[in-house]
């Protein structure tokens, strides 16, 4: 008999299966094309004696040692449904479904409690790492109750990442609480992705070479800006492509694709009164990408001429991404905490810091730092003003400033950095200029305003007082 049982064997379900085979657990193995399950056994070489191939749901509930564990990782969305559909019925009370795909956490609170009502558990699992991840050790943040998680924490982190022996893996709250720390992870990562390009643009701009930026992004991988993200990037622009020998990126079209955690971010931080400028800065340059013929239409209309940047140091592009990268976070954190207290979720942000160290796709020394500053607590929840990052964000946050004012001057796009300046410059004024805001909509609505000189609301300017 198998210990867990694996439904959905595309790219994650397939490296994930294997992951746990590696790791001394027995699985079945199930997915809807059964063709695709032999394809599976095929490559399964010296741990094939793990697993128990399946060929419909039943089975695989009967390959399972009770209390069951059954596994999906199918296509997100209703695919999802159809499958918990199929194996309720299948499924004793006291048995346990994982949903480890990307889901929308609104979905799997649904999910959890369409599941608890039949007195069968429902954990909802985010796993970043992409394939590699998922084969060899991604980072795994699990939402759902704590006593369902505890039959299966030894399966959950034998697979994940280490981190200096710690395991990137765990338990982070009830219901969809997982499946949103993943999203914002998500988000964080568009928002890295996007500074990244653009600086890869500044330096295009700038006429340095390919195998010039590939060694500048190596340095700058030695340095603060340690990461994987970085580190790929390094590797990207050397890569030449295998059938014309081109550099790779010059064979690639400039249009972004999404599944929607990026999307998911924006309108979960509005929902929650959050701002996640940086992050929906990449969510709207992926959805221009788009948009290829409307682009070299307005190229024509607006013509760009040869943009040609000289003035930006290496230096000032490097302490940029710093200071994206570390507001981009802020807001990343300033979410989590929203939904934390929204949902009451009681989450540890030191913790998911910690569990992003290594396995996904964020993963960058600065997480250590961002760990020890959430583990002595945030002030105002804001990453930003965090003893341990503040002197350096102030440091960074200047090259940032050199950096998007001279792309501005070319007219470089920079709808990233100069989100996370603009976030930067607003939310660093005691004193904004939201009085004027107050002033138009009293104006015209009567919604009155407080007053700096005294307690109380619904004070009226002198527009008021002719009616
Ligand atoms: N790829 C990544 O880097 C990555 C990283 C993190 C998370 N994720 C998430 O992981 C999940 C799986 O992604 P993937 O990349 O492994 O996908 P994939 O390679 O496209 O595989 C999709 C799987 O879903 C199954 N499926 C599709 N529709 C189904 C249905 N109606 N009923 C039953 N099974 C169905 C497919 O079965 P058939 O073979 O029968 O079509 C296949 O096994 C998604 O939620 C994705 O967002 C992916």
């Amino acid at each position: 008999m198998a210990r867990i049982g694996v439904t959905g064997l595309g790219t994650m379900g397939a490296a994930l299966a294997l992951n746990m085979a590696d790791r001394g657990f027995d699985v079945a193995v199930h997915n809807r094309t059964e063709a695709v399950v032999d394809e599976f056994m095929e490559g399964t070489g010296s741990l094939s004696d793990r697993f128990t191939p399946v060929k419909s749901l039943e089975a695989l509930v009967d390959a399972l040692t009770p209390p069951r564990a059954v596994l999906i990782m199918v296509k997100a969305g209703d695919p999802v449904d159809a499958v918990i559909d199929a194996l309720v019925p299948l499924l004793d009370k006291g048995d346990l479904i994982i949903d480890a795909g990307n889901a929308d956490f609104n979905d799997t609170r649904r999910r959890t409690a369409r599941v608890t009502d039949e007195g069968i558990g429902f954990l909802g699992m985010g796993v970043s790492g992409g394939e590699e991840g998922a084969r060899h050790g991604p980072s795994i943040m699990v939402g759902g109750t704590e006593d369902l998680y505890r039959p299966v924490q030894d399966i959950i982190e034998a697979i994940a990442a280490r981190y200096q022996d710690d395991p990137c893996a765990a338990w982070l709250g009830p219901d969809g609480a997982g499946h949103f720390v993943k999203t914002v992870h998500n988000g964080i990562e568009y928002a890295d992705m996007q500074f990244i390009a653009e600086v890869f643009g500044i330096l295009n701009a700038s006429g340095r070479s390919y195998a010039d930026q590939a060694d500048l992004f190596a340095e700058w991988n030695g340095g603060p800006l340690q990461s994987y993200l970085i580190e790929i990037t390094a590797e990207i622009l050397r890569a030449r492509d295998s059938e014309t020998g081109a550099p790779v990126l010059d064979v690639i079209v400039d249009k972004a694709g999404q599944k929607g955690t990026g999307r998911w971010t924006v309108i979960e931080a509005l929902k929650l009164g959050q701002s996640a400028t940086a992050i929906e800065a990449a969510v709207a340059a992926r959805s221009w990408s788009a948009e290829a013929d409307a682009r070299a239409k307005a190229e024509e209309t607006y013509p760009t001429g040869t943009t040609r940047m000289s003035h930006v140091l290496d230096g000032d592009l490097e302490k940029a991404l710093l200071a994206a990268r570390m507001i981009g976070y802020g807001q990343g954190f300033a979410l989590l905490s929203a939904a934390s207290r929204h949902f009451d979720w009681s989450l540890d942000l030191a913790r998911i810091a910690e569990i992003w160290r290594a396995g996904c796709i964020i993963r960058s020394s600065l997480l250590d730092d961002i760990s020890s500053a959430a583990r002595d607590g945030l002030p105002h929840d804001q990453l930003i003003l965090a003893p341990g990052i503040a002197p350096r964000l102030a440091d960074a946050v200047e090259g940032l400033r050199r950096v998007v004012l001279a792309s501005m001057e070319e007219g470089v796009p920079v709808p990233g950095l100069a989100a996370a300046l603009s976030y930067f410059d607003t939310y660093r004024r005691a004193r904004g200029t939201t009085n004027m805001i107050q002033a138009q909509r009293d104006f015209f609505g009567r919604h009155g305003f407080e007053r700096r000189d005294r307690d109380g609301t619904g004070f009226h300017g002198p527009w008021a007082e002719s009616d």
